[in-house]
């Protein structure tokens, strides 16, 4: 899948040199320590021989320190390569491996006379200098934080596991530390060592600089060049490198936040089809620590959509609640390791649709300085993309340039870059920029230049001229003397300086576009869904084996996603049923948990029907028989464990299962190759690929929604049709969001069939819903459109956030031959009328407030209790079936064993398409009632109702009935 990703500044940018010689240096430390954790902070081990990190058998902390004097190393230098190696002398932890990571300190400390001796492990009375857990320097300077102050995402990590083994840190983040400290040598305070400091006798001991055998040694390999000037000597302006999660798609810009007009305004566009999680935080003191000589001091920042204001923050640790802001963020960016340095600094967190946003960063008192915006991207995977980063600043002189930086991942990618002065003045901006030119770095060096978009400047990445092509992407500057760079560029890290012709300055613009990039959407086919064999057939029966295991499946480009599965696939693997034909399917349960399976729509004895309490445990397993003595129709299969049917299903687990029959075999509907299922899920993944199930008190209200969303498994995938009918099978698998399916083309969908089977007729539709649970069968005659036409699935629903709009895409691009048509009559269907009821029951639908807990679901006031009987229909007997949601949700309320006919939503008669067989129905929120009629026939016994809302269903709005001889 080709997507753009545009991203991130940070650290490191500031190797701007020509090639030179390379020279490599190694360091003993300058000096070390060991913090030992407890209430008094008297302990520390200055002049010990180990150096300890991790947290002891009895619970308690190590953190080791650790610097280098690196002034030995020219300022100017740009280091390309810098490792620390120490030797583990002992372990005491019944884990291996172990994670020890180091982080930058942001503080001075002390190496005192305290000797711990060996083994050390307790620590020795505090000498005046040393550093303790509270102290930086024993026994009158204290930390900010105790146990040290550091930056909040490590510089590296190495796992340990053997003792007497010397283990290294390396990598662009100790690259970016050193080149920090080498460039601004009072910001040089080293590292903190840290273990694991979760699981107690996790402690590892290090040699220390005082041991005669193997002390620690940094390495640091360094190129020198000539007096070519770096831009400003500050050009790693960001504390929070590399080892960001979201270091996808970050963005960032430093210049010079003025007073009035003279705000630091970012720009961004949200593309694609999803919503986006983005973090915006406005640096501005925590620059003093990189030599900034005038940051701005107490920052403050607005995020805007097109229309308005939708948040704001002064201080990231006092959530301003309003707009888009709905609850208290602090925890969310401590969690996201982005948090600010500076408490002065501002972040806000936002779930973003797609639209044009602008972020302005202002002093909250009036006052100017430099700061940096940062953009980050904290949902990568999602269906969306940032694009179009923009930045407007004051350009000064010296120091004071405009920078942007940026990185790619994954791909080559083309962008195009504008830096734009004179035409600001016709949005009315005073003291534009008149001249600005424009370089474009690379780690190693300038690799293109414009001063004057009209005139190409021939070198490094740029071998032809560049005009036509900037004019062909629309993106040609108004004004001539603003200037513009088209660049293929590898994945890597990139900056931008945006300057004044002859040292001038003034208000200036900076973009970054990518206008070859192609958006996520439609970029994968759509998988078919695979049909399982049987593995025996005899003259009644197919046999089936499937087990449920982990599996794995690339969803998100480039990583792979564990899921369960049947068969360890996602989706499950297709079971092919004809009416009158038993199937068999002995169920192996190699999960770690219990699961009950369940086919969704059958006509099936209670014994095989999966009730939710018929759990098979780990290495269990059972054999369900399905008789199939019910007409064609579309079901489906999917776990159904009492309380956790939403992880599993959210896991994978779920396929369909199709019944076939003679008379739908009669009908000339399309088929084969023509007759398509599509399972709709949406799923949150998190950054590594992982599937993120976010279950909490709002989301058992809410139920779990996505941001992407999944047909048959892929993120909205294209599918190539000829000119012909094809019969889609629709199941909408989600948890919990509610689809509206559109056509973009304003064609209607040809339904010919609901849950329980075909209708009797179809049913012209331009808008259908479809519930968790609920299926329909439509056939579209993609006959009328020309080659080439284009037709998406849309989705109006827009009820759960963040909305997703487009579900997947159908691309006409071929002729086909069609001998299929939708005949007027298609399977017969009796109404039952409401006079054969002899039966009405009514079940009111309700949130409650219980054992302690918000927001979860009753039916007739009651929680779902396994051992509690709700009704008990009499065999044979027609019964109405009334729900009366008093809730303010809707609830596609599902009950197993029979299908159903619906009488009336809120006293309205089913629109045609809805007058079928049915065995989910949505109940409108606010006062809504769904009124359903239907007979028990053939089976007695144990069954459940409940809310295919699965985190209603789980919490615990079901009932058990069971039908009665
Ligand atoms: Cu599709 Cu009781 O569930
Ligand atoms: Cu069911
Ligand atoms: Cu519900």
């Amino acid at each position: 899948m080709t997507r753009r990703k545009v991203l991130l500044l940070i650290g490191g940018f500031v190797a701007l040199h020509g090639t030179a010689f390379s020279e490599t240096a190694t360091f003993s430390p300058q000096k070390d320590n060991t913090l030992y954790e407890d209430p008094a902070g008297a302990l520390s081990n200055g002049q010990g021989t180990y150096l300890f990190a991790g947290k002891t058998a009895s619970g308690v902390l190590r953190r080791g320190l650790i610097a280098f004097d690196l002034i030995s190393i020219p300022t100017n230098a740009t280091i390309t390569g810098a490792s620390l190696s120490m030797f583990l002398s002992l372990t005491n932890s019944s884990l291996s491996p172990v994670s020890v990571s180091l982080s930058k300190l942001s503080s001075d400390w002390g190496e005192g006379a305290s000797n711990a001796g060996a083994p050390g492990g307790s620590g020795a009375q505090a000498a005046i200098g040393d550093a303790t857990w509270l102290h930086k320097f024993y026994s009158g300077s204290f930390w900010l934080s105790a146990g040290g102050d550091f930056a909040a995402v490590p510089t590296a990590v190495t796992e340990v596991s053997a003792a007497n083994t010397t283990y290294v840190w390396s990598g662009q983040g100790l690259v970016s530390d050193v080149q920090s400290w080498v460039s601004n040598p009072v910001t040089n305070q080293g590292w903190i060592v840290r273990g694991n400091e979760i699981d107690s006798k996790t402690a590892q001991r290090f040699n220390s600089r005082e041991n005669s055998s193997n002390p620690p040694q940094l390495t640091v390999t360094y190129q020198l060049s000539g007096p070519t000037p770096t831009p400003t000597s500050t050009a790693s302006a960001s504390p929070t490198p590399a080892s960001s999660p979201a270091a996808l798609a970050n963005f960032s810009t430093r210049v010079k936040a003025g007073a009035g007009n003279q705000v630091v305004i970012a720009g961004f566009i949200v593309e694609g089809s999803a919503s986006k999680k983005v973090l915006i935080r406005v640096a501005g003191p925590s620059l003093a620590q990189f030599g900034i000589a005038s940051p701005l001091k107490n920052p403050r920042l607005e995020l805007h959509d097109s229309n308005s204001l939708i948040a704001i923050n002064d201080d990231w640790r006092t959530t301003q609640l309003g707009g888009l802001v709905t609850a208290n963020q602090v925890t969310e960016i401590q969690n996201s390791g982005l948090a600010p340095n500076d408490s002065l600094e501002s972040v806000v967190i936002g779930t973003l649709n797609p639209g044009s946003y602008t972020v302005i960063a202002q002093g909250a008192d009036g006052g100017s300085g430099v700061a940096i915006v940062e953009l980050y991207d904290l949902s990568p995977n999602s269906g969306s993309a940032l694009v179009n980063l923009s930045a407007r600043g004051l350009v000064g002189i010296g120091d004071d340039v405009m920078i942007g930086g940026f990185i790619l991942v994954t791909q080559p990618t083309k962008v195009v870059i504008r830096a734009i002065g004179p035409s600001l003045g016709t949005w009315g901006l005073p003291g534009a920029l008149a001249n600005p030119q424009l370089e474009l770095r690379d780690a190693n060096g300038v690799i293109a230049s414009n001063d004057d978009w009209q005139t190409s400047q021939l070198g490094g990445v740029i071998v032809a001229d560049q005009v036509a092509e900037i004019q062909s992407y629309n993106l040609a500057p108004n004004d001539p003397a603003e200037s513009a760079i088209v660049a293929s560029l590898l994945p890597g890290s990139y900056t931008i300086i945006v300057r004044g012709v002859n040292n001038t300055a003034g208000q200036a613009l900076v973009e970054v576009y990518t206008p070859s990039a192609v958006s996520s959407a439609f970029s994968v086919a759509l998988p078919i869904l695979p049909v399982l064999s049987p593995t025996s057939v005899d003259s009644t029966t197919d046999y089936y084996d499937i087990t449920m295991r982990v599996g794995t499946k690339q969803i998100v480009p480039g990583k792979l996603t564990a899921i369960w599965g049947y068969n360890g696939m996602y989706p499950g693997p297709t079971i092919k049923a004809r009416r009158g034909r038993r199937t068999v399917v002995r169920q192996l349960n190699n999960l770690e948990e219990s699961i009950s399976v369940h086919l969704h729509g059958g006509h099936t004895p209670p014994e095989s029907d999966g009730h939710p309490t018929d759990l098979v445990g780990p290495g269990g397993s059972k054999t369900y028989i399905y008789p199939n003595n019910q007409a064609a129709a579309n079901l489906w299969y999917h776990d159904h464990a009492v309380d956790v049917t939403g992880r599993h299903v959210y896991m994978g687990l779920a396929g369909f299962y199709l019944i076939s029959d003679d008379l739908e075999d009669s009908l000339p509907l399309p088929k084969g190759e023509s007759d398509i299922a599509l399972l709709i899920q949406d799923r949150l993944f998190n950054s590594d690929g992982s599937l993120n199930y976010p279950l909490t008190d709002n989301t058992i209200r809410t139920g779990v929604t996505g941001d992407t969303v999944l047909v048959n498994g892929a993120i909205q995938p294209y599918l190539q049709v000829g000119r012909r009918k094809v019969r889609f099978r629709i199941l909408n698998g989600s948890n919990a969001r509610i689809y509206k399916l559109a056509l973009s083309t304003a064609d209607s969908f040809i339904q010919i069939g609901s849950d329980g089977g075909l209708l009797s007729e179809p049913a012209i539709r331009s808008v259908v819903s479809l519930a968790p649970g609920e299926r329909i069968d439509v056939v579209i005659d993609f006959t009328k459109y020309p080659l080439g036409t284009s037709a998406v699935l849309k989705n109006q629903d827009t009820s759960a956030t963040p909305s997703i709009p487009e579900i997947m895409r159908f691309d006409v691009v071929r002729d086909g031959t069609d001998d299929s048509s939708v005949p007027a009559l298609l399977s017969p269907i009796v109404r039952l009328p409401e006079s054969s009821a002899t039966v009405t029951r009514t079940f009111t639908l309700n949130q409650t407030f219980q054992s302690g807990r918000n927001d979860i679901w009753t039916i007739n006031g009651q929680l779902y209790d396994p051992a509690r009987l709700d009704a008990a229909p009499q065999l044979d007997a027609t019964e109405i079936w009334t729900f009366q949601n008093n809730s303010g949700q809707a609830h596609p309320m599902h009950i197993h064993d029979i299908a159903w006919q619906i009488i009336d939503t809120n006293g309205v008669p089913p629109p045609a398409g809805d007058d079928g067989m049915k065995d989910t129905f949505l109940v409108p929120g606010g006062g809504g009632v769904v009124r359903v009629i239907g007979r028990f026939a053939d089976y007695l016994g144990g069954y459940v109702s409940h809310c295919h809302i699965l985190e209603h269903e789980d919490h615990a709005m079901m009932i058990n009935f069971a039908v009665q001889p």
